[in-house]
């Protein structure tokens, strides 16, 4: 459940009229609702809390920095990919220690400055990786703390380019190469294997390949134990679906409920790093329609934001719900499509939307998760605003770029 209600034929986000907004910002923004963000980490906070989990929020969704500190301050740890989002968890004062760090290409420069901040451990992805991490970590005299993330070879049912524990992707290293794993880290004298992890794939919205990845990875703790590491972390990885549409999405309590067994029977800490599950639905995209074209045979709201705003329904066919900001009855089929010079680009295609006129606006729903963070200045228009609504205030966290911004 979001915070985005119409009152008086109006849309608002908590208590704020986003009519109110859109007249005075210029469109297309981002507006993200706090108490959304908070609700939805504190449903997982919950539904784990009896073996208290380590809630890593994961920064690839939403990198905002405003939307970071709201998580900080409620006692998130976060997952990262990337030095720069390290960096930006340091700018928001982030407990290195609840730092977790994936991702297949990792450079040599990301690593030593992972290291020198003393994250809570590396989730390693290669063999190779680990023979770098090892090598940096000797150089730097540091015993680097890590967990191998696993590739179950698991195929969740969601859409193929967000599936990431089947064997054919690159993620991991694979569950049948646990041989390898145990002599390569017998070889690299200044890691400390301290956990396991695996990530499934993402908007899962079913538990099952959760039990299934969990059931196979599981297995590898005693052989592990028995080598001599003693594996303390499960990272379960991120993943949990949310409603674009009608999906009908598992909540983290039936997770948990299958999880927490598992973890207490193996004495073992658990880790996760949901991302969309928090912000998904925390954030809405709104924009001006500019023109309503009738065509030959098809109506098109074209609107100012497009493809290069959000790229999900290009990317992936993804659904978002759209809402005129002024609630209207009657309905329309159209395709409501963006300025850019892209067939593919498009929010919706032959989908009846309420009826709507030129210089109007529309929300499209959804939007908090891989929304902005996926944004491109393509056909050079600038970045637009992110705002964050609290309760009855809001506040612009992020300015709009202008042109003079495309210089650099
Ligand atoms: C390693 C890892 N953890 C967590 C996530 C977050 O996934 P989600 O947003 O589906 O929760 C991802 C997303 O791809 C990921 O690659």
């Amino acid at each position: 459940m979001d915070y985005f209600q119409y009152k008086n034929n109006v849309l608002y986000a908590e208590d704020i009229n986003l009519l109110d907004v859109a007249e005075k910002v210029k469109t297309p923004f981002y507006l993200y609702s706090k108490k959304t963000i908070l609700r939805h980490f504190h449903q997982i906070k919950e539904a784990f809390k009896t073996i208290d989990p380590l809630i890593c929020f994961s920064v690839k969704t939403n990198f905002n920095i405003e939307v970071l500190k709201i998580l900080k301050n409620s006692g998130a740890g976060f997952d990262i990919v990337s030095g720069g989002e390290l960096y930006l968890t340091q700018k928001v004062k982030a407990s290195p220690q609840k730092i977790v760090y994936a991702g297949v290409g990792k450079t040599a420069d990301e690593i030593r400055y992972a290291i020198q901040t003393g994250i809570l451990m590396f989730n390693c992805e290669s063999i190779p990786e680990m023979r770098l991490m090892d090598h940096i970590a000797g150089k730097m005299n540091k015993t680097v703390s890590v967990a191998v993330r696993i590739n179950p070879d698991i195929t969740p049912r969601t859409h193929e380019y967000i599936i990431t524990g089947k064997k054919e992707t690159k993620f991991g290293i694979s569950i049948y190469e646990i041989d390898k794993i145990i002599r390569a880290l017998r070889t690299c004298s200044h890691l400390r294997l301290k956990g396991l992890h695996f990530h499934i794939g993402s908007q899962i919205t079913e538990t099952s390949p959760y039990e299934k990845a969990l059931e196979k990875v599981i297995k590898l703790v005693p052989s592990l134990r028995q080598a001599g590491f003693p594996v303390e972390y499960f990272n379960i990885g991120g993943g949990l679906g949310i409603i674009y549409k009608k999906e009908k999405v598992s909540l983290p309590h039936k997770l948990a409920k299958k999880i927490i067994p598992v973890l207490k029977k193996h004495d073992l800490k658990m880790i996760m790093e949901p991302g969309r599950y928090i912000v998904g639905n925390a954030g809405i995209l709104v924009t001006r329609i500019s023109y309503i074209k009738q065509s030959l045979n098809k109506k098109f709201v074209i609107v100012d934001a497009g493809m290069q705003t959000l790229i999900r329904p290009t990317l992936y066919t993804a659904y978002h719900e759209i809402l005129p900001l002024k609630k209207s009855i009657k309905t329309f089929k159209v395709d409501v499509v963006g300025p850019i010079c892209e067939t593919g680009d498009f929010f919706a295609r032959d989908r009846k939307i309420p009826v709507v006129h030129q210089n109007e606006f529309l929300a499209i729903k959804g939007a908090g998760a891989y929304g902005m963070v996926m944004a491109s200045r393509y056909n050079a228009h600038p970045f637009p605003a992110e705002i964050l609504v609290d309760n009855d205030r809001f506040k612009i966290v992020k300015k709009a770029q202008t042109y003079r911004d495309l210089l650099t």
